[in-house]
C-alpha cells in the first residue's frame, strides 16, 4: 500500500499518511490499522518522523550509567525505530511491548529485542516485572486514541529507582487536550514524589503536518523523568 519505491510520489504518500492519521485516531480500529501498516511503517520517513531520534538523543544526554548493561523497556515499540536509535547511542538490551501483532513481527525481525510481548496498554495487568528497567520509553504512542494517560503511572513501577522514563507527545490541535491531561498526570506524579523532571522540551519541527487545517510542521514535546 505505502510502497517505498518510486511508483508513489511524495504527494501520494502524504495523502496515504493523512488517511493513516485519521484512522489511528479512531480507537476501535487503531490496532488493526497498525497491523495493516506494519510492513511499510518505515515510510513514516516521508513525515520526517523524528520522535525516535529526538527521544534517543535526550536519553543519551541524561543517562550516565553503563549503557551496554542497561535494560530498556520500549513501550508501544512498533517496528523498533526507538531501539534502532538508542543502539546508536550504545544501548544494547531492549524489551518491547506492543499491541499490534504485525508491528511486533517487524520488531522481531529487526533482531534488536531480547524479548517482545503483545499487550494492549490500559487493559489489564502490567506484562513486565516491577523495578526491573533502567530506562522506560514511550515514543509516538502517547496521543489521543492510543495509550491512555494513566498507563504512564503503571509503567513508572517497572522502572528501577533512579531509572529514567522518556515520553513524547504531539502538540498539534487534535492532541492538545490529551497533552494537557498528560502534563497534569506528570506533575501529579512529581507531587506524589514518584519521580522528578529532568527535561521537558518543546520541539517546533516535530513532524510534517498531515491534516487540512495544519501546514508545514507540527510541534511536539519530549519529557524525561527520573524515578525516586
Ligand atoms: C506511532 S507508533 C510508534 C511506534 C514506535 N514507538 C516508534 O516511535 O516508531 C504507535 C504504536 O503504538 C501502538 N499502540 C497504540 N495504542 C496502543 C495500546 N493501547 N496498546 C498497545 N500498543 C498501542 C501501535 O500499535 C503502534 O505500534
Amino acid at each position: 500500500f505505502l510502497a517505498s519505491n518510486s511508483v508513489y510520489s511524495v504527494v501520494e504518500k502524504l495523502i496515504f499518511l493523512s488517511l493513516y492519521y485519521y484512522i489511528i485516531n479512531i480507537i476501535t480500529v487503531k490496532i488493526l490499522t497498525f497491523n495493516f501498516f506494519s510492513q511499510n511503517y518505515k515510510d513514516v520517513a516521508v513525515l520526517d518522523y523524528r520522535a525516535p531520534s529526538l527521544a534517543a538523543n535526550s536519553i543519551s544526554t541524561h543517562f550516565s550509567g553503563d549503557r551496554e548493561a542497561a535494560v530498556v523497556l520500549d513501550v508501544a515499540c512498533g517496528t523498533g525505530l526507538v531501539a534502532q536509535q538508542m543502539k546508536r547511542h550504545g544501548f544494547g538490551h531492549f524489551v518491547g511491548i506492543e499491541g499490534s501483532q504485525a508491528m511486533l513481527e517487524v520488531a522481531r525481525e529487526s533482531g534488536l529485542y531480547q524479548d517482545l510481548k503483545q499487550c494492549m496498554l490500559g487493559e489489564g495487568q502490567l506484562p513486565v516485572q516491577w523495578g526491573l528497567f533502567d530506562v522506560v520509553v514511550f515514543v509516538g504512542a502517547l496521543s489521543v486514541g492510543q495509550v491512555p494517560v494513566d498507563v504512564v503511572k503503571e509503567y513508572c513501577k517497572s522502572t528501577k529507582p533512579g531509572g529514567y522514563i522518556c515520553m513524547t507527545t504531539r502538540s498539534n490541535h487534535d492532541n492538545l487536550q490529551y497533552k494537557a491531561s498528560l502534563e497534569r498526570e506528570l506533575k501529579q506524579m512529581e507531587e506524589e514524589e514518584l519521580w522528578t523532571c529532568v527535561e521537558s522540551s518543546q520541539v517546533e519541527d516535530w513532524e510534517r503536518a498531515v491534516s487540512e487545517q495544519e501546514h508545514g510542521y507540527i510541534s511536539g514535546a519530549v519529557y524525561i523523568y527520573k524515578t525516586l
